[in-house]
């Protein structure tokens, strides 16, 4: 099959793109202590049943699922995830208000870089409204003010999946289950869930189908046939003009990597910026390289993702303060890995994939996980390593302060000199970078004896 790249597409594929990117971003939000745990997706396929179940719009049904998908992106540890997995919850209100201002926040920033007034602010304005009330109780007392049908009937439906999979036991069949849960969920009726939902729900799960399409070698599929119908062309992450009127594929791209951006960003107080910047210095390099302005946007999204796989490290081994083990560096080297294998199953991101997930590759083939040389990788690749390497040793780490602009400079000649980075890039980023980095604040005190061994080790 010929590659596809994001910038050239055409067609009225946009649309599946998108609902492709969303899963992937939502088997991002999964990955945890446990595993692959599949709780956005699991939550996905009931929302959608109960939708349909209820003869509720496509419009509805599709902002429920896609809600679904990234309901809990607001979690910031693996440590508060687990506490979510309880039926009875403390605070479920901090995620879903983080959750409602990092997507905001993400439509926001794509509508400032918009020049023709593309409405990015509105872009994922719904969303953000159902993720802020998924924790909402019927009967009210909520920080949000909402009670019952003022409560957004896709945050109803997310709040009632969300606690049926909480509920699953996943070492036991799932349709032998279904009266416990009943029992528990028909308990809080008409005071945490609506009323109308549980018997919604009672009724759906009379099926065994209901039960089976919920088991881990099913959900994906599942979930996917749903694309195949109608969701994938749904407002509003299907909503891409391709007149220019409207939000563009890549504008919508740019927006939703930069929320992920900082949900992987915000695990670990040593990275607040870290992707962030990633993307912006790609950017920007590329542009002084004189790449055309898709490549270039394209590389920016590369650099937003490059670390998602970072969502499958715990984040004791991400804010370790001193040397890694050898286990706890085997699964720093997987996060290029996942991040790979993440963003390897959507139409038109061949190369972004590759540019994000090769950033700790080395010319001189000593870098990981693959193991690449220099006849191997691309300029976008070195592009984003370099921007990589650049933002690490501008940052805190755990084991040392940020570093002084001319140290940085001068480490990043050095590592370019001994074949870590590419020399070419090295020399436009020197140059370039310090324009749109604020430096501003930043530690010039930092320990630079073996720098260069614990950036290409530990990983940034
Ligand atoms: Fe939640
Ligand atoms: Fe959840
Ligand atoms: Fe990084
Ligand atoms: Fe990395």
């Amino acid at each position: 099959m010929p590659e596809q790249y994001l910038s050239r597409t055409s067609s009225a594929q946009p649309g599946s793109i998108l609902w492709k990117f969303l899963i992937s971003l939502s088997r991002a939000l999964d990955l945890s202590y446990n595993g692959i745990m599949s709780h956005h997706m699991r939550v996905a396929v009931i929302t959608d049943k109960i939708s349909r179940a209820m003869g509720l719009s496509q419009d509805i049904t599709a902002r429920t699922v896609q809600a679904s998908l990234i309901h809990d992106l607001g979690v910031k540890t693996w440590g508060d995830r687990n506490i979510l997995q309880k039926f009875e919850v403390a605070d479920p209100y901090t995620h879903a208000l983080e959750g409602c201002r990092i997507l905001t926040d993400g439509g926001d920033r794509m509508a400032s870089r918009s020049s023709n007034d593309r409405g990015g602010g509105a872009l994922f304005g719904s969303h953000a409204v159902v993720i802020l009330h998924h924790h909402d109780k019927w009967d009210g007392g909520n920080p949000t003010g909402a009670k019952r049908n003022a409560i957004p009937i896709e945050a109803r439906m997310i709040h009632l999946a969300d606690r049926i999979d909480v509920l699953l036991d996943e070492s036991r069949p799932f349709n032998s289950q279904r009266q416990e849960i009943l029992k528990i969920i028909q308990s809080q009726r008409g005071r945490v869930f609506d009323p109308e939902l549980i018997d919604v729900v009672s009724d759906l799960s009379k099926s065994e189908s209901f039960w089976f399409d919920l088991e881990q070698s099913f959900l994906p599929k599942s979930l996917e046939s749903n694309a195949n119908r109608d969701l994938a062309g749904a407002l509003p992450f299907g909503l891409v003009s391709l007149d220019g009127l409207g939000p563009s594929l890549l504008d919508v791209v740019e927006a939703l990597s930069w929320v992920f951006a900082e949900v992987v960003d915000r695990r670990s107080p040593y990275t607040q910026r870290h992707c962030r910047m990633v993307g912006d210095c790609s950017y920007t390099v590329a542009k002084n390289l004189g790449l055309s302005d898709s490549v270039c946007r394209e590389l920016r999204v590369a650099g937003l993702l490059h670390d998602l796989g970072k969502l499958g490290v715990s984040e004791d081994i991400l804010n370790k303060e001193g040397p890694l083990d050898d286990e706890e560096l085997y699964m720093i080297k997987r996060h290029p890995y996942l991040t790979y294998h993440l963003l390897s199953d959507i139409p038109g991101f061949d190369r972004i994939k590759e540019w994000a997930s090769f950033h700790h590759e080395r010319p001189d083939g000593q870098g990981y996980p693959f193991r690449m040389d220099s006849s191997e990788l691309s300029l976008e690749s070195r592009i984003v390593a370099v921007c990589d390497v650049f933002s690490a040793l501008y940052e805190n780490r755990p084991y040392r302060p940020g570093l002084s602009p001319e140290e940085v400079k001068r480490i990043l000649v050095e590592m370019a000199q001994e074949g870590a980075l590419d020399r070419e890039v090295v020399d436009v980023a020197v140059e370039v970078l310090w324009e749109v980095t604020d430096l501003g604040g930043v530690s010039d005190l930092g320990e630079v004896s073996d720098l260069v061994a614990s950036t290409s080790v530990n990983g940034s």
